[in-house]
């Protein structure tokens, strides 16, 4: 393993008589529905501060269309969903964490909707969409496809409520603090304090995902993977992070965002067909459309080589418009700001990074490997997804996980009775000049570059040549001390990078999300195991 993603533990300098210091009981990094969710499970009476590096509502989450997966229906039940998710993870899912979660799905749908969530319904009934991989329609959302923002506005609105919990927004976690092999709180940035050292009794890391390393991705900017990052450099473990999934449908319209077109779409009777008209996705699988997402997205990518077109369409004109605008108000609007009917037009998608099944290895209740930290939602790696996660399983375990490590979290700091002493922490690297580096012409290269060599289809030549190039980028960004977010977001692009190539180097077979050209098959025998990475133990 390269030394420089080895030896710097902190990203800037930082000494106890420098900056100011602040105390709480609990600490959360993120403020999606994991964060959010796992502030609300804390001890009323105990101090609790949600740090988000830009406003309250955008994260991930609040981009989130498809749904909720969660057993309803009485005609369905908890054993279908289990056997779902474990088809679609390849054999690498825990099985006892899926079950924990499946079975806890309902019993948080319903705080959800006490709280006040106004999902989707049918009659008097909650609507369940269908999404691939699904056996039964299970998917609860709002607004047709804004699930995401009903999400955040109903957790919010309880945070706001509770008088124990500060949201410090634009505020940047640059590191977590580590003292004697535990947490100890993290070094934070904003505008108005500088750099700030909060000292926790217990730190939840619920930050989120990292597609921002791909140049084609559906996640927002924020996405930069600081927490994976962040956990790397203070010893965590890190588990499976070579499987990153490719989301099939993202609108490809040359210089425009890449936005979501929601699997629900497909749920409904989408075809997906390509340049010249072919419904081709049966030529793949006899699921149709309706594969799990990793077999869709790689037939998308033979097909796009096979009629050597930049896209596949996605076409709906066979289905009732009044019922498409109807359910999909959201993807009508995105379409029309380019012109597209998506009723009458034929949609121009390919796929994008859309999720990190990888993570912070946690166990059953949230813990990581480090002690006094714990994880939840996307930044973890609970052993829920396995290889491939699910359709809108993230939302259900973000919701669980976030409850389970507030809980832990709040157990564990009560007896503690040392939270209110700073240690004598610092870190005193050279500051280099942070000048003429372009920070966006090397995030740049470097989104493009796992793109190419790191995206659906991998290879050992491909990987080799990535981990190079980014080695070498990294020799001198690794090594600057930058003042603002732009330059620790680019050091955390590369880490987490070069993180996703060590495991995709590591995992000499195809399973799930990740495909290996040379090796094309599942290798049980060598392979139906976690990769975990360690800073100082390799993988
Ligand atoms: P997020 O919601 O991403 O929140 C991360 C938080 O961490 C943010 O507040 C951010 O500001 C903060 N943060 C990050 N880094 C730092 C830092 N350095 N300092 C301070 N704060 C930081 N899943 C489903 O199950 N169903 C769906 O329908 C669905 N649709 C999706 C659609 C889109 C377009 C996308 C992008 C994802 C979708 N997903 C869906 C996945 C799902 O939305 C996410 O996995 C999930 O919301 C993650 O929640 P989270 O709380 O872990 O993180
Ligand atoms: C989607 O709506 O297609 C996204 C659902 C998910 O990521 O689970």
């Amino acid at each position: 393993m390269s030394t420089v993603f080895e030896s710097i533990r902190y990203l800037v300098p930082f000494g106890p008589k420098e900056v100011p210091h602040f105390f709480t009981d609990v600490l959360i990094i993120g403020g999606g529905l994991a964060g959010f969710r796992a502030a609300l499970a804390v001890d009323p009476n105990m101090s609790v501060v949600v740090i988000t590096k830009a406003d309250r509502w955008e994260s991930n989450t609040a981009y989130a269309q498809g749904g909720l997966a969660v057993v309803v229906d009485p005609e369905d039940c908890v054993q279908n969903h289990i056997a779902d998710t474990c088809e679609a993870g390849s054999k690498l899912c825990d099985e006892k964490v899926v079950e924990k979660v499946i079975r806890a799905g309902p019993e948080e749908l319903k705080r959800l909707l006490a709280w006040g969530a106004q999902f989707d319904r049918d009659g008097s009934k909650l609507a369940l969409g269908l999404e691939g991989g699904h056996s039964r329609p299970r998917i609860v959302h709002a607004r047709g496809d804004a699930t995401g923002r009903e999400l955040v506005r109903t957790v919010l609105s309880q945070v706001e409520a509770a008088p124990n919990i500060a949201i410090w927004e634009h505020t940047f976690a640059i590191d977590l603090l580590t003292a004697d092999g535990e947490c100890r709180g993290a070094l934070v940035w904003n505008e108005e304090h500088g750099k700030t050292l909060i000292w926790a009794k217990q730190t939840i890391l619920a930050s989120g995902g990292a597609g921002q390393v791909y140049r084609e991705s559906t996640n927002p900017e924020i996405a930069t993977g600081d927490g994976l990052a962040m956990a790397w450099r203070a010893g965590a473990e890190l588990q499976d992070l070579e499987f990153v999934q490719f989301h099939p449908t993202v609108l490809y319209i040359a210089g425009s965002a890449r936005h979501l077109i929601t699997e629900a779409i497909r749920g409904e009777g989408g075809y997906l067909v390509d340049r010249d008209g072919h419904r081709f996705m049966f030529d793949y699988d006899p699921r149709g459309e309706l594969a799990p997402r990793d077999i869709v997205t790689r037939a998308i990518v033979a097909q796009m080589a096979k009629t050597r077109h930049p896209n596949v369409y996605l076409d709906l004109r066979h289905l009732d418009p009044d019922f498409v605008r109807t359910r999909f108000p959201g993807m009508v609007t995105i379409c029309a700001e380019f012109n597209l009917d998506l009723t009458r037009d034929q949609i121009p998608v390919r796929p994008g990074a859309h999720y990190f099944m990888g993570g912070v290895r946690i166990d059953i209740e949230g813990r990581t490997s480090l002690p006094r930290l714990w994880a939840a939602g996307e930044v973890a790696c609970s052993g829920m997804h396995g290889a491939n996660r699910l359709a809108s399983n993230s939302l259900l375990e973000a919701v669980c996980f976030g409850a389970w490590a507030g809980e832990g979290a709040s157990r564990c700091a009560q007896p503690l009775e040392d939270h209110y002493k700073a240690l004598p922490l610092s870190n005193s690297r050279t500051v280099t000049p942070e000048d003429k580096l372009d920070l966006l012409d090397i995030s740049n290269s470097l989104k493009a570059l796992m793109w190419r060599n790191v995206g659906v289809i991998r290879e050992e030549a491909g990987l080799a040549e990535a981990k190079k190039q980014i080695e070498y980028w990294a020799q001198y960004v690794l090594t600057r001390q930058f003042r603002t977010p732009a330059g620790w977001e680019l050091q955390n692009r590369l880490t987490v990078a070069w993180l996703v190539i060590q495991g995709a180097l590591a995992r000499r077979e195809s399973r799930g999300a990740h495909f290996r050209r040379d090796f094309p098959f599942a290798d049980d025998e060598h392979f139906l195991r976690h990769i975990i990475l360690k800073r100082g133990e390799g993988a």
